[in-house]
């Protein structure tokens, strides 16, 4: 065998071995997203894995994902890499418009060699690209259009193929069940939240003599929340938390709930139990475990003096110092039979007087600020 020969066999080989080695990446991209699909509790991250991973795959160094939005009838950005997170609020694209509209009208997918001499896109794009190629497909499900993927700037300055293109059709069709799977289980959620919502009133009846604690502590830490800027993840797992933080009182006696006078050591302990036994009482709901810590959570102190764990500062998750404000507050300024409830200038002051005692002083401070700018009672 000549020299020549054998050079062209290595290379032969070399070439099949990489393309051997892309197929088991391009397996294990699609085996990564599919085990997404099964337990989506978070749609936007799962999104944002969606598109790294797309990325990653492709060498590419800007990626979205744009979902239809049945209301507006516009495609609005919910997952990218690579494109300034500023600029992402803002975009909302009809459809018809721009590359992304033109994939949602046609509902198919388009592989794009130079986006400046393509004539359908010639008015419709005034992205910047340093790279003019890129690749797009429609996310749908069960023949229902959801959203859009776009794929482009490969880093290597090459045009995206024919081959890049299905495999980004694969990955739109799994977004689409992954989607699609998310909705489902959202108002899944939904109608399971509204029966447990029932229920706290039925338990906010019995132990406060007012139906609207869980919802005023809710309210509170809200507002709470967006005042010290938590991320949308937080706000939820807190929502569901304050909702919920008192359901472990279906668990203790009603001549203790509702006892006029003060009550005896031994219940009191009794009373001490509800936030552990929510806890057992929503645990088995995958979906609210974000949410178990915070509950769990919601009577410990800022100085360690509080109950379940005796848990100290900082190690208090935030959500459950944020919750102990809001439910302390909401009793200060509730009448209960045996004492009037504390005027909102006297909760006020008692808030600030157990700054670093019973409350993180800051949130002290974020409620105070909200209290002062009238956003609440
Ligand atoms: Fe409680
Ligand atoms: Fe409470």
């Amino acid at each position: 065998m000549s020299i020549e020969n054998l050079q062209k066999d290595i290379r032969g080989l070399k070439s099949r071995l990489a393309q051997k080695d892309q197929q088991i990446k391009e397996l294990q991209l699609m085996h990564k997203i599919s085990k997404e699909a099964a337990g989506v509790t978070n749609l936007k991250k799962t999104l944002q894995l969606i598109i790294e991973e797309a990325c990653g795959a492709f060498e590419a160094g800007i990626g979205s994902i744009l979902l239809f939005d049945s209301k507006s009838k516009e495609l609005v950005m919910k997952a990218a890499r690579g494109l300034d997170a500023e600029f992402l609020k803002s975009v909302r694209i009809k459809i018809g418009e721009r590359i992304s509209g033109w994939v949602a009208e046609s509902r198919k997918p388009l592989l794009v060699v130079d986006v400046e001499s393509d004539e359908r896109f010639a008015k419709r794009s005034n992205e910047k690209y340093f790279n003019k190629s890129l690749i797009t497909a429609p996310i749908s499900c069960r023949n229902k259009f959801l959203g859009v993927i776009n794929i482009n700037n490969k880093k290597s300055m090459e045009v995206f193929t024919e081959h890049d293109l299905d495999l980004l059709v694969a990955i739109a069709e799994q977004a689409g069940i992954i989607i699609s799977n998310a909705d489902t289980y959202r108002q899944f959620q939904e109608v399971y939240l509204n029966t447990v919502s029932a229920l706290t009133e039925a338990i906010d009846t019995r132990d406060h003599y007012t139906k609207s604690h869980s919802e005023h502590v809710t309210k509170y830490a809200m507002s709470i929340a967006k005042e010290m800027d938590l991320d949308d993840e937080r706000m939820n797992i807190l929502r569901d938390a304050s909702k919920l933080h008192d359901i472990g009182k279906i668990g203790v006696h009603d001549y203790i709930l509702m006892k006029p006078g003060k009550l005896t050591k031994e219940e009191w302990e009794e009373i001490k139990l509800h936030s552990i036994k929510g806890v057992k009482i929503l645990q088995p709901l995958t979906f609210l475990n974000g949410s178990l810590d915070a509950i769990r959570g919601h009577h410990e102190r800022f100085d360690g003096k509080g109950y379940p764990d005796g848990k100290k500062g900082k190690n208090i998750s935030l959500e459950a110092r944020i919750m102990a404000v809001a439910d302390s507050f909401d009793a200060m300024t509730t009448e209960r039979p045996y004492r009037k409830g504390l005027s909102i200038k006297e909760a006020r002051e008692e808030m600030i007087r157990n700054k670093g005692a019973q409350f993180d002083p800051e949130i002290v401070d974020a409620f105070i600020h909200c209290l002062d700018k009238q956003k609440l009672k």
